[in-house]
């Protein structure tokens, strides 16, 4: 294929909608509020943003240079630069990540989408025994996977793009209406203190790696999303622009979840300690007991299935992009393949909550681990390890393989205030604070460094 029949943005704005859609998930509504909650609030609030900054940033707009230097896939544009050498792995590694996390991701989805039907016909069944139903879990599963594909389907500017245009602004409208409405509850003030009153005794160093995963996870890094979507660019658009906003309005969008969950938590005299249990069992209990609750859990389960749809076309795309671009598909055979691998992985991780007795405890993983079931491993290896460790190799790989001048020269071409003192903090950061930064928080997480 070439470049003139590739697909691409229809606007900037719509390519900032989409990357907006990608980063902002499940990650920020659902697990930002309650690992903030967890970690000391107003004070991991603090620590988020500088990982947001001084880590993320910098990858993303590695990521999105790299994809439109190339104009390919994440395995098309290492082989841009590196050719058949050993760095196409890192492709590879991207491309499977896709995958994965798109299997296990689906899971949830499909609970939120469950939910918001559940929320409406005013059905009390306890998350426990939603979540154990193998027919209904494997049923919601296949549901939200069908409509990942039919947006896919439909390609970047006439899919992608018009669906995250009519979706995104809908997300924000919803949440200030929740907060506004949350905030007129008696005793939601002391939700708003408990998320917002900075406690630093709760900062550890495991604070500090809970801030980098999410830093990752959050903005869709790590596994080439972004390299991909950057794919979709042209020359002219503005890659560090359009980087910032994403992740702004990322951490707008993270910010904001708080206050629409916690008062009314405090409210209903919850515990906010609840952790990922928070929205599914938590949540729907206050809403069944909230005046006009029926209508707030419906917009609420609403947000959370259109921000788990924005952020599972951007992982499907990936591994769609790459047979594309390297194995010369077309579109839609491509997105029934790798519909077809995702159910294949995703079918155990939708029945490793009680769904199958197999899935839910594997009896080849040692009684010690917390980690037990088939989700629980996808979860570990592709949620939490794969996206640091991809991340520092697509920092290493721009700084020292491909070079820190080529890719400024890259980046000018739609913005030339970004040469000067920007892009020389940016060099700095690539190749020396991220790599560094990333390596040592991943030997602490495997126990090989301690402080
Ligand atoms: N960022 C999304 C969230 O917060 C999840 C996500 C979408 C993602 N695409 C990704 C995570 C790519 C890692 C890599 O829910």
């Amino acid at each position: 294929m070439t470049d003139q029949t590739r697909d691409a943005w229809g606007s900037q704005l719509g390519f900032i909608l989409a990357a907006t859609g990608s980063a902002v998930g499940l990650g920020h509504i659902w697990r930002f509020p309650y690992v903030a909650g967890e970690n000391g609030g107003a004070a991991f609030v603090l620590l988020y943003i500088g990982s947001v900054f001084l880590i993320g940033l910098p990858i993303l707009l590695v990521e999105l240079t790299l994809g439109r230097h190339s104009h390919r896939d994440p395995v098309g544009a290492i082989k841009a630069i590196a050719g058949q050498s050993g760095w196409k792995y890192l492709g590879y590694l991207g491309v499977a990540s896709g995958v994965f996390i798109l299997s296990f991701y689906t899971v949830v989805a499909g609970w939120t989408f469950g939910y918001l039907f559940k929320t409406l016909i005013g059905d009390l069944t306890p998350f426990g025994a939603f979540s154990n139903n193998a027919l209904l879990n494997g049923g919601l599963y296949l549901a939200f996977l069908l409509m990942t594909v039919g947006v896919v389907y439909g390609g970047i500017s006439g899919g992608i793009e018009k669906w995250s245009k009519i979706l995104m602004p809908i997300l924000p409208v919803i949440l200030i209406a929740i907060i506004i409405y949350g905030l007129t509850l008696d005793g939601a003030g002391a939700g708003v203190s408990f998320y917002l009153k900075p406690d630093f005794s709760r900062i550890s160093t495991d604070t500090v790696l809970v801030a980098l995963g999410q830093a990752f996870f959050a903005n869709s890094l790590g596994m080439g999303a972004m390299v991909t979507y950057g794919s979709y660019l042209k020359d002219s658009d503005n890659i560090p622009g359009s980087g910032l906003s994403v992740v702004l309005f990322g951490l707008l969008i993270s910010f904001l979840a708080g206050f629409a969950i916690f008062p009314a938590v405090f409210a209903m005299g919850a515990s906010p300690a609840e952790g990922p249990q928070l929205v599914f069992v938590v949540l729907p209990q206050i809403f069944a007991s909230m005046p006009g609750g029926v209508l707030v859990g419906f917009a609420f389960f609403l947000i959370l299935t259109i921000a788990a749809l924005t952020s599972t076309i951007s992982m499907m795309e990936v591994p769609v992009a790459f047979l594309i671009d390297e194995k010369k598909m077309v579109r839609k055979t491509a997105v029934w393949v790798v519909a077809g691998v995702t159910v294949l992985f995703g079918i155990p991780s939708a029945l490793s909550f009680g769904g199958s007795a197999f899935f839910t405890d594997l009896p080849f993983l040692p009684e010690a681990w917390s980690v037990d079931s088939f989700f629980d491993i996808m979860d570990y290896i592709f949620g939490n390890v794969a996206l640091p460790v991809g991340g520092f190799f697509f920092a290493v790989f721009l700084g020292w393989r491909w070079g820190i001048d080529e890719a400024i020269a890259e980046i000018a071409k739609g913005n030339q205030s970004f040469l000067g003192i920007k892009s020389k903090v940016w060099g700095v950061l690539v190749k020396y604070v991220c790599p560094i930064i990333i390596v040592i928080v991943l030997l602490n997480a495997m126990g090989i460094i301690s402080f």
